[in-house]
């Protein structure tokens, strides 16, 4: 086991996802060194992750007190308080250019052994790794928001990525609190984005065809896999159920499924229209701003509260 403590650890970018992770990062033990690339991160991420840490109190989720973790905390525009660290963890927009400058200054700053990670949502890891000098020390490490609040965590190997180093970063998830999985090749999409778009295909294609109206079709998933989802996984639930009535479902069903390979008519005309679903209150429902704002809440409570469920059924 590693002693966390002793491990300092980097994130470079701290809008939403690099505070929260931050922040995941503190309560597991590590000194962590915040760097903003913006001049933007200086203001906000201090209360971002401030905020954070209050939150972690609440969910009795701290051994010490907020000051001591506040404590091990730096924030710097400075690349070169990098050095030290033994992972960096890239947080920034999903934008190719923008990332490649990135891991430019932070290979600059860094000693040669330290890992670099992405927190990329979709970007192939193998064409991400090919314009670092040392690639073999790059790989994803996908996280879900709120970072420090939910088991999730996904380990991407790219193509050149030495083993070593992603059995590293899968050791020391162990020790944020997570339920990391390994995927040793860089697939498109990695776990779970592949499996979520087989189901956002196949909703989209019912509702393009008319079977269903958009509200059933979310209140389907909802009160269906909602009610197992986060106490078992989809084979768990096949074996709970029994494989064999599966095997006869699959026959029939596949081949009934959706093959589409192109964004619906629903989806294009939203995107001419510009919505940003709650960002700006247009999107396949529309929201006035104390919904989007109270669905940013309540999704915040219900991650603390399927936490702690969680942690009742391990
Ligand atoms: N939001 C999520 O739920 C989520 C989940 C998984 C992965 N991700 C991924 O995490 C990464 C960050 O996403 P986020 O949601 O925190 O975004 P965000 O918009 O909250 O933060 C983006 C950050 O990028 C940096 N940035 C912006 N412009 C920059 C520039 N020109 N040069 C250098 N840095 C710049 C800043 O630090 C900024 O705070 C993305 O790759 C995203 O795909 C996000």
């Amino acid at each position: 086991m590693n002693d966390v403590e002793n491990i300092k650890v980097g994130v470079v970018g701290l809008g939403l996802m690099g505070s929260s992770i931050a922040t995941n990062f503190l309560i597991a033990g590590h000194e962590v060194v915040g760097i903003a690339p913006i001049p933007a991160d200086m203001v906000g991420a201090s209360d971002r992750i401030d905020a954070h840490l209050t939150q972690c109190r609440d969910l009795s989720l701290l051994k010490k007190d907020e000051a001591y973790y506040r404590s091990r905390l730096v924030l710097s525009e400075d690349y070169a308080s990098l050095q030290g660290c033994a992972l960096v963890l890239e947080c920034v927009i999903e934008h190719e250019e923008i990332k490649r400058t990135v891991y430019d200054l932070i290979e600059t700053n860094v000693d040669r052994d330290t890992v670099i990670g992405t927190n990329t949502s979709a970007i192939p890891i193998s064409q991400l790794q090919k314009s670092l000098e040392h690639p073999d020390r790059f790989l994803g490490i996908h996280w879900a928001e709120p970072a420090y609040a939910t088991r999730f965590l996904e380990i991407i190997c790219g193509d050149q990525t030495d083993m070593r180093h992603a059995q590293f970063a899968y050791d020391l998830a162990e020790q944020w609190g997570k339920e990391p999985t390994l995927l040793r090749k860089d697939i498109r999409g990695f776990i779970t984005n592949r499996l979520m778009y087989a189901v956002y295909r196949e909703g989209l294609a019912l509702l393009e065809d008319g079977s269903a109206t958009l509200e059933d079709l979310d209140k389907a998933f909802q009160y269906d896999v909602g009610s197992w989802v986060s106490i078992m996984g989809i084979f768990q639930r096949m074996d709970y159920l029994g494989i064999d009535r599966y095997s006869k479902m699959v026959e029939e069903i596949f081949p009934m499924l959706s093959k589409m390979e192109h964004a619906p008519a629903i989806m294009e005309k939203m995107v001419d229209e510009n919505a940003a679903g709650i960002r700006n209150g247009k999107g396949l429902y529309n929201y006035t701003d104390e919904e989007a704002k109270k669905w940013e809440k309540v999704y915040m409570d219900f991650s603390k509260d399927i936490y702690n469920l969680i942690n009742k059924t391990r």
